[in-house]
C-alpha cells in the first residue's frame, strides 16, 4: 500500500498548483503517493462556521477551536497513522525526519493558523510537532507542502533516477558543487578548465574541494560535522 497524507487546513487552495505540478504531481498520477486536501471549515458546524475564539486568559489573537480539529481526526485518523502539527515550536524538519515520514501508512499533516491552536488538541491528537525552520508564516499549509515534497523524494520511484539521491547536500554532509551545463563559454564567462578535461579524478578532486570551501563559507556547522565524522 502506498502511502496516504491527509492533509488539514483553513486554506486548501494553497495546496493545488503544488500537488498537480512537478515531479511530485506526476508521482501522485503514478500511484506512488496520495495526498487528500481536507478544508477544516467543513468541520465547523455552527452557523458562521467559526473556526477560532478569543484566548481564556486574554491576549491578542485569536485561537484555533477544538471542536472541528477533533471532528476532523476522529473521522480521518487510522490505526498507526502518524499525526503531525506543522508548527513555528516544533522540532526542526530535516532529512531523517523525511525519510522516516515516507516509510509511514499514514499521515495526517495539520496546520494551524492565526496565532495558534487550542493545547488539548496538540496534547489529545498530535504524535508530532515539526517546524520547518526558524521564522513564523502566516499559517501550516506551505510547512504540510515542505514536508509532503521533502518526503517524497525517499520514495521509491517519485524521483526518476535513483541516484540524483544520492549525491545530493545533506545526504554526505557537505553541500552541492557548482554545476554548468553548455555552452563552454557564454556572454564571456567560462566553464571551469577542469570540467572539459574528461579526466575523472581531477574532476571529482575539484568538486570536493569546492564542496568543501562552500561548506565552510556558508554552513559553519555542518562543516564542523563533517570534520568530527571524517576523523573517526
Ligand atoms: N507555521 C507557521 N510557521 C511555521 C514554521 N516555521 N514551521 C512550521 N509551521 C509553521
Amino acid at each position: 500500500m502506498p502511502l496516504h497524507i491527509d492533509v488539514l487546513t483553513l486554506f486548501p487552495r494553497m495546496l493545488e498548483g503544488f500537488l498537480s505540478e512537478s515531479i511530485l504531481g506526476k508521482g501522485i498520477e503514478r500511484g506512488l503517493v496520495s495526498v487528500q486536501v481536507h478544508d477544516l471549515r467543513q468541520w465547523c458546524v455552527d452557523k458562521h462556521k467559526t473556526a477560532d475564539d478569543r484566548p481564556f486568559g486574554g491576549g491578542a489573537g485569536m485561537v484555533m477551536k477544538p471542536e472541528p480539529v477533533f471532528a476532523a481526526f476522529e473521522q480521518l485518523q487510522t490505526p498507526g497513522c502518524h499525526r503531525v502539527y506543522l508548527t513555528p515550536d516544533g522540532t526542526p524538519f530535516s532529512e531523517p525526519i523525511a525519510r522516516e515520514f515516507s516509510g509511514k501508512q499514514h499521515l495526517i499533516l495539520l496546520s494551524g493558523h492565526y496565532e495558534g491552536i487550542d493545547q488539548r488538541i496538540r496534547d489529545h491528537l498530535i504524535d508530532q510537532e515539526v517546524s520547518i525552520g526558524d521564522y513564523v508564516l502566516t499559517n501550516g499549509t506551505l510547512p504540510a507542502a515542505v514536508v509532503i515534497d521533502a518526503l517524497s523524494r525517499f520514495i521509491p520511484g517519485v524521483l526518476g533516477e535513483e541516484k540524483s539521491l544520492t549525491h545530493e547536500s545533506f545526504t554526505g554532509k557537505l553541500l552541492d558543487f557548482p554545476q554548468y551545463t553548455r555552452p563552454a563559454e557564454f556572454r564571456g564567462m567560462v566553464v571551469p578548465k577542469v570540467l572539459l578535461s574528461g579526466d575523472h579524478s581531477k574532476v571529482e578532486a575539484w568538486r570536493t574541494a569546492r564542496q568543501i570551501e562552500k561548506t565552510r563559507q556558508v554552513r559553519p556547522d555542518l562543516f564542523q560535522q563533517h570534520r568530527h565524522e571524517s576523523h573517526h
